[in-house]
């Protein structure tokens, strides 16, 4: 059983930092279409895209501004009054505008990119929060590269924020570097020792260079954070942010463990995800958790056997939750004498107990020979075994 406290926020940054993926670049119309799947999807949360950037980047955050109903619409601003601004303009039309302003914390950041002693960063967080504040009542902050920041300065940054008015407030894994228990207990620490932590909500944005990045967002929703930033298919910057279906799946089908819940309808998730590829053009591999053509496909005879018998041997979540129409039973050299009999009577066969023995035969030889045995390959086989035995 869970309650309110146990609703995880879904913002959904594939339009921003799923777009800096090298190639991915989408054009207005797209954008626009991936916005009107995620809202069907049920996220919380859009982040459009990042409206200084380019007059490309403010007409589209402008646009799905103006087309969301009831979902969010978010732009990213640095820590400048000039980009506050652009981001304010480009969100005035939403029903739920969120400026999403960040600065870097780390000493590597601090240091080498924005050239910044401390105490610098400390009141461009005060100026830029309170600016933001100004003009949107929801405002995000975030500490880029948050999880490689010294914990007494991250303390007083985030405590800065809160008091200048921010209502979330992000804790980046930029660089992908956490693990998912030192990134637990450290929003655990955040909560517990800055001042005012229950004015603001806490949020998640993980990369995924050591492959972590799920993991580590449900471990910080685990540490008290409420709110997941990630992207469909999981792409990003380098090796990606974290995927939205492989969270939000977690949850449902582990809901023993993990007692949160999302407003997301997992039923879309498929269509959804086929849409961020193709227009992305970002290919989704094969073995990928939830979305890849894979994640429901069989191909090990003792599989397929028990997937005849009871689908629960080998699927811990139906495909039809995942928008699926059923899974898929592949017909290859590891396939059995149970799984051929049920394809051929998909395709229409009958046979008596000898024709069928030689067409499973001349199945495995050509399975042998050959990846993958279409319908078609089954087909000729059945019709060739047939002929041999009328002659
Ligand atoms: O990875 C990151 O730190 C970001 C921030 C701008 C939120 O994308
Ligand atoms: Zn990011």
């Amino acid at each position: 059983m869970t309650t309110d406290k146990n609703r995880v926020i879904i913002f959904d940054t594939t339009l921003r930092d799923g777009e800096q993926s090298p190639g991915a670049s989408m054009t207005l119309t797209e954008k626009i279409r991936v916005a009107e799947a995620l809202e069907a999807l049920g996220v919380d949360v859009i982040e459009a895209g990042f409206a200084i950037a380019s007059n490309g980047d403010f007409e589209s955050v402008n646009e799905v501004a103006k087309l969301m109903k009831k979902t969010s619409v978010c732009s990213l601003a640095r820590a400048s009054h000039k980009d506050i601004d652009r981001a304010w303009e480009a969100l005035k039309p939403a029903v739920k505008p969120r400026i999403h302003t960040f600065i870097s914390t780390s000493p590597l950041h601090m240091k080498f990119k924005l050239q910044m002693e401390p105490e610098e960063v400390l009141e461009a967080i005060a100026d830029s929060v309170a600016y933001a504040r100004n003009l949107c009542d929801d405002v995000e902050w975030s500490c880029e590269d948050g999880t490689r920041t010294e914990e007494d300065f991250l303390y007083k940054s985030i405590e800065t924020a809160i008091k200048a008015g921010a209502t979330t407030i992000n804790v980046p894994d930029t660089v992908g570097y956490t693990t998912p228990q030192e990134y637990k207990e450290m929003i655990e620490k955040i909560i517990a020792n800055v001042p005012d932590s229950d004015k603001a909500i806490f949020s998640t944005h993980c990369h995924n260079d050591l492959g972590l990045a799920v993991a580590n967002s449900i471990a910080a929703v685990q540490g008290g954070a409420r709110q997941i930033e990630c992207t469909i298919n999981g792409i990003g910057e380098r090796a990606g942010n974290a995927a939205l279906e492989e969270i939000v799946m977690a949850f449902r089908t582990r809901h023993d463990m993990l007692p949160y819940d999302t407003g997301v309808v997992t039923e879309n998730i498929t269509k959804t995800s086929r849409l961020v590829s193709s227009v992305t053009g970002l290919a989704v591999q094969n073995n990928k958790a939830i979305v890849g053509a894979n994640a429901f496909a069989h191909e090990s005879g003792i599989h397929q056997d028990g997937m005849l018998k009871n689908a629960e041997t080998y699927e811990i979540m139906t495909p039809e939750s995942v928008g699926l129409k059923e899974s898929s039973l592949v017909m290859g050299k590891h396939s059995g004498r149970h799984a051929f009999r049920e394809k051929l009577k998909d395709l229409g066969y009958e046979l008596g107990d000898n024709e069928f023995m030689s067409a499973f035969q001349a199945f495995k030889d050509l399975a042998d020979r050959k990846k993958t045995v279409y319908d078609e390959d089954i087909i000729s086989i059945v019709d060739e075994n047939m002929q041999d035995n009328d002659h």
